[in-house]
């Protein structure tokens, strides 16, 4: 066995004189020097040993040892006996026999003195050099990673689990849903299909849209609309468009013998300034002004289908808006992160005031935030590609999947708990305390009434 007092290289080594390599053994294991067990150590001297044995021992000029079979790097690191030779080795002793410890040596008392250069230089006491540390640090990282993994993956699991309105049934009504190509409008039109609902799904790109409807029935089995009462219908619906809008709301009504729910979903998030067909800024033209109207051309079927529902999907962000009444279009000034503030703000007051409004008529009306949710509502967020990986496993480990952010979309159409409830505002299912700002009446009339004008329901 030899032991060295710092890992060595055999190459370099045996260029040295031979008094510099002898002095290179560890004193006072002179029983070890001539074992030949050099597969009793676990340091990074030892592996060079392992794999070079003959040379580095005739660099030292000692005796070549037994032969060995060859063992691998890894079970050198890993095997438990070579542990227990080393261990012998630093008591002093040389190598455990297999019948007993070994005679301590005459020096077996003598204080131990820590080699000079620190932990990776000197590889500490007895030949525990950097191979043994570092192993073991990396050992330790892989079982914390391992462990973090599979407690993530667990509560993943489990909070994916609940499902908002398990078990009711939307059959013989009628949904329709804004953006139900992707993200949360998706995974909410697969799950009103599952609970046999006629769903309309209104999107802008009728290609994507047949595609996200094809990918649904796959995933249902087919089976939601060939038992009867589910159905998927693919309608084209541009919010960028008071045309579009104007025209799916014309077949709608001229289709459609009930609408039971609406659900105001389509969104974009923080795009560059851009300008709807109408001249409206993007995010305030799709996020309100598009539903704006869809809802106001809708109204009339809901109220004959009451009761019915009217479900807004807005966000957390409103707190960050303010509704400027003399910028509406941000032809002064753009800021993306605002102006998609502002039109969720809007999808607020927009919803209570209607509520107002339609007090009485069976229709309700609520507005809810999602939480963070990992969809595609990010596309105009400029993520830099080496932060891309950290993103992506953050989002995973911590934003909703569109199934668990749909929850609450789902339960404020469908459950029984929110018959008759209007005006709210939820999230996770449950009601939530609003802003003064978005509980503000007169903002929200003169919102509702700007709006009429800007969307031409009123000359
Ligand atoms: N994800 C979140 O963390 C989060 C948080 C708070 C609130 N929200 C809200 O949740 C809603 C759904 O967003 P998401 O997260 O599911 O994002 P998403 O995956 O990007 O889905 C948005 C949907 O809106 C559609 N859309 C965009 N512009 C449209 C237009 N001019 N006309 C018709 N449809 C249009 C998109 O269609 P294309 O696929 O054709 O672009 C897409 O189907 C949005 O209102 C968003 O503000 C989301």
């Amino acid at each position: 066995m030899l032991i060295f007092k710092r890992p060595v290289n055999a190459s370099l080594l045996a260029k040295q004189p031979l008094d510099r390599r002898r002095d290179t053994l560890l004193p006072g294991h002179p029983a070890a020097f001539y074992s030949g067990a050099g597969e009793g150590s676990r340091t990074l001297a030892e592996v060079t040993l392992a794999t070079t044995g003959s040379s580095l021992r005739a660099a030292l000029g000692t005796a070549p040892g037994p032969p060995r079979p060859p063992r691998s790097r890894w079970a050198l690191r890993f095997a438990p006996a070579t542990r227990r030779g080393l261990a012998a080795s630093a008591r002093g002793g040389g190598l455990r026999s297999p019948q007993g410890p070994a005679a301590r040596p005459a020096n077996a008392n003598a204080p131990r003195r820590r080699p000079a250069g620190g932990r990776r230089g000197g590889g500490g006491r007895f030949g525990r050099s950097a191979a043994r540390p570092s192993g073991m640090a990396a050992a330790a990282a892989a079982a914390l990673a391992l462990g973090g993994g599979l407690l993530l993956a667990a509560w993943r699991w489990l909070r994916g689990a609940a499902r908002a309105a398990a078990g009711a049934s939307m059959r013989g009504k009628t949904v329709i849903i804004t953006g139900a190509n992707s993200g949360l409008g998706r995974a909410a039109a697969a799950e009103l299909l599952r609970m046999r609902a006629r769903v309309i799904m209104g999107c802008r790109d009728r290609a994507r849209a047949e595609r996200a409807a094809r990918e649904i029935r796959a995933e249902l089995g087919e089976r939601a609309e060939a038992e009867g009462g589910g159905e998927l219908v693919v309608r084209e619906l541009d919010l960028a468009s008071l045309r579009s809008v104007r025209a799916f709301c014309h077949r709608v009504l001229q289709e459609e013998p009930r609408l039971d729910v609406l659900i105001n979903n389509a969104g974009i998030f923080q795009c560059p300034y851009m300008k709807t067909e109408d001249g409206f800024e993007m995010q305030f033209g799709v996020n309100h002004l598009g539903h704006f109207l869809l809802t106001n051309l809708l109204l009339g079927l809901l109220k004959n289908s009451a009761p019915s529902r009217i479900v807004v999907v807005s966000s957390k962000l409103y707190k960050y808006g303010e509704i400027n009444f003399e910028d509406l279009n941000s032809e002064i000034s753009y800021n993306k992160s605002f102006c998609y503030s502002r039109s969720k703000l809007a999808n607020i007051l927009f919803a209570r005031e209607l509520a107002r409004r339609l007090e009485g008529t069976g229709v309700t009306v609520n507005s809810l935030h999602p939480g963070i949710v990992r969809t595609n509502l990010g596309r105009y967020v400029n993520i830099p590609l080496l932060a891309k990986p950290l993103f992506n496993l953050v989002s995973w480990a911590f934003f909703k999947t569109p199934l668990e952010g749909a929850q609450t979309s789902i339960y404020l159409a469908s459950s029984p708990d929110v018959e008759g409830v209007s005006g709210k505002y939820f999230g996770d299912c449950k009601e939530e305390e609003l802003l003064p700002k978005a509980m503000d009446d007169l903002v929200a009339r003169k919102l509702w009434d700007i709006s009429e004008v800007m969307v031409g329901l009123l000359k």
